[in-house]
């Protein structure tokens, strides 16, 4: 019984998806982004917060399946990395929103995210007390830069 209810959820639910990018939206398309920390963001957030999911075979097995789908439609409407650059001014310079950078470097610093049970599977996604210093040290540099409106 319980065999066939697994099988069967198989076929129900979301199917992992990446949608499709334009490259000059993804934050490697924004100078103001230094490469240590794009590497950083890749490492630790990107599963989540952009549209390059590195789907385990987990991630295609109900019910699980439809706990991360859960995570990563959440994480990729909060902040999608894969859209970072796609606001821009005249000068075509990528606009930065004062909310982003301070949720980044809050969710960074405090520690809940990226959060544990994907650090559990992750270890490697764990930023360091360096690093997260590093990211905030980036926000703030790009705060105080931001043209006051
Ligand atoms: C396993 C998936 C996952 C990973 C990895 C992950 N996040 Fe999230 N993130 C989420 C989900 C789901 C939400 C929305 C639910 C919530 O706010 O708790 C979220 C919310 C957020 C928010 C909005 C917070 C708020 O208060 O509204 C920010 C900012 C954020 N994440 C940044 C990051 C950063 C930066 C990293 C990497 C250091 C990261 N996340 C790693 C899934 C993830």
């Amino acid at each position: 019984m319980l065999a066939a209810i697994l099988v069967t959820i198989q076929f129900v639910g979301p199917k992992p998806l990446n949608p499709v990018t334009q490259p000059r939206y993804e934050v490697q398309a924004d100078p103001d982004v230094p490469p240590e920390i794009t590497k950083l963001l890749e490492r630790s957030c990107m599963d989540c917060h952009s549209n390059h999911t590195q789907w385990r075979w987990y991630s295609y097995v109900a019910p699980v399946s439809w706990y991360i789908h859960n995570h990563i439609e959440q994480g990729r409407k909060k902040m999608n990395f894969s859209e970072w650059s796609s606001r821009r001014d005249g000068a075509g310079r990528v606009v930065h929103s004062i909310n982003d950078l301070e949720d980044l470097c809050d969710v960074v610093s405090k520690g809940t995210m990226p959060f544990r049970s994907y650090t559990l599977l992750h270890p490697n996604a764990v930023l360091s007390a360096d690093e997260k210093k590093a990211v905030c040290d980036w926000t703030d540099k790009l705060e105080s830069e931001r043209p006051k409106n």
